[in-house]
């Protein structure tokens, strides 16, 4: 008998093809997350999951999930799963690392440009029939070339970014749990320091950090205190890892020149007041949301699904303790 499959999402259409050929898949064809009712009672009698960031794949969703064998995660971020739960019950976890970094690291860099520039707000009024003529002074920005940049967390993202930045001749701070190595700080033209440093001397501060315990807030109202008052702060990361309410404080009084976010504290919902600032360019979470990756992610994704349901290890495991302890 075929295994039996729930896919949250709606991939690109090949990979549900080769998926429904190999399993008994039930797949959400709508562009909208199943609620916790669906999801709880659509788990009870898979064998795979392919999920999704919008699915909160926790303790109790785990606990009906009797016949769960493996979940591959669509996504480089892996947060919506407990997967230590999920380790514990013996089912091994998967993501899709690398085949979004260039996607994601363009869109913080697309950010930059936009909040700098004030893209948003000229194409608002150029549309609108406020584009009278052209004056000096007119709609000033400021300029991205040579202003320095601070990348927090440097991981692939954090590299691709660091990377295209060096085109704009950009000098580049960073900072990470551990320092990169040597001859990749020369080749990134990238110069470790710590937080207070990368925080009071960057023009541009770029996140990529995934989200935990440690990284919940790592930017508050006394990290954007610390920014120059001309900083622009970029997420392209996780939304919890920024305090909102400090982040709205600080664009309301101009205490930093503005921000440009692709992700949010409680998404989609965004803390009131941020949609009405024009010091802040706000995107629906679409880092990877190029066709090229997310056809990407979709196969990686169905790759470790298949492979995980074939009992062998699949290739993107982010919970390795779980080998001792595997659910076949
Ligand atoms: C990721 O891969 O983590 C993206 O943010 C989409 O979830």
């Amino acid at each position: 008998m075929k295994k039996r499959i729930l896919v949250t999402g709606r991939l690109p259409g090949k990979i549900i093809t080769s998926l429904s050929k190999r399993f008994q898949a039930e797949i959400n064809m709508e562009d909208r997350p199943f609620n916790r009712q669906k999801l709880l009672h659509r788990i009870k009698d898979k064998d795979g999951l392919l999920s999704m960031i919008t699915d909160d794949v926790n303790e109790e969703v785990l606990s009906k999930a009797n016949q769960l064998k493996m979940i591959a995660q669509f996504g480089v971020g892996y947060n919506n799963i407990d997967v230590l739960a999920a380790t514990k019950l013996g089912i091994p976890v998967s993501n899709t690392p690398g085949v979004l970094t260039d996607a994601t690291a363009e869109l913080a860099f697309a950010l930059i440009l936009a909040i700098s520039r004030r893209l948003v707000e000229g194409d608002r009024m150029t549309r609108e029939g406020r584009f009278r003529w052209w004056a000096p002074m007119l709609f000033l920005g400021s300029e991205v070339t040579g202003k320095t940049l601070g990348v927090i967390g440097m991981g692939k993202i954090g590299k691709a970014v660091a990377q295209r930045a060096n085109c704009f001749n950009m000098p580049i701070l960073y900072h990470n749990r551990a320092r990169i190595n040597v001859s990749e700080e020369t080749e990134l033209m990238a110069k470790y320091v710590d937080m207070k440093t990368l925080l009071s001397r960057s023009d541009f501060i770029s996140l990529h950090v995934p989200l935990s315990d440690e990284t919940r807030h790592l930017i508050g109202s006394r990290e954007l205190s610390l920014m120059k008052p001309t900083a622009y702060l970029i997420n392209t990361s996780r939304g919890p890892v920024v305090d909102e309410k400090a982040l709205l404080q600080a664009l309301r009084k101009k205490k930093i020149g503005g921000a440009g976010l692709d992700v949010y504290e409680n998404e989609p919902a965004l803390t009131p007041g941020l949609a009405e600032l024009d010091n802040v360019v706000l995107l629906p979470h679409v880092g990877s949301g190029t066709l090229e990756t997310r056809f990407r992610m979709a196969a990686m994704a169905a790759g470790n699904l298949i492979t995980g349901l074939n009992g062998k290890v699949p290739p993107n495991l982010v919970n390795p303790d779980v080998l001792s302890h595997q659910r076949l």
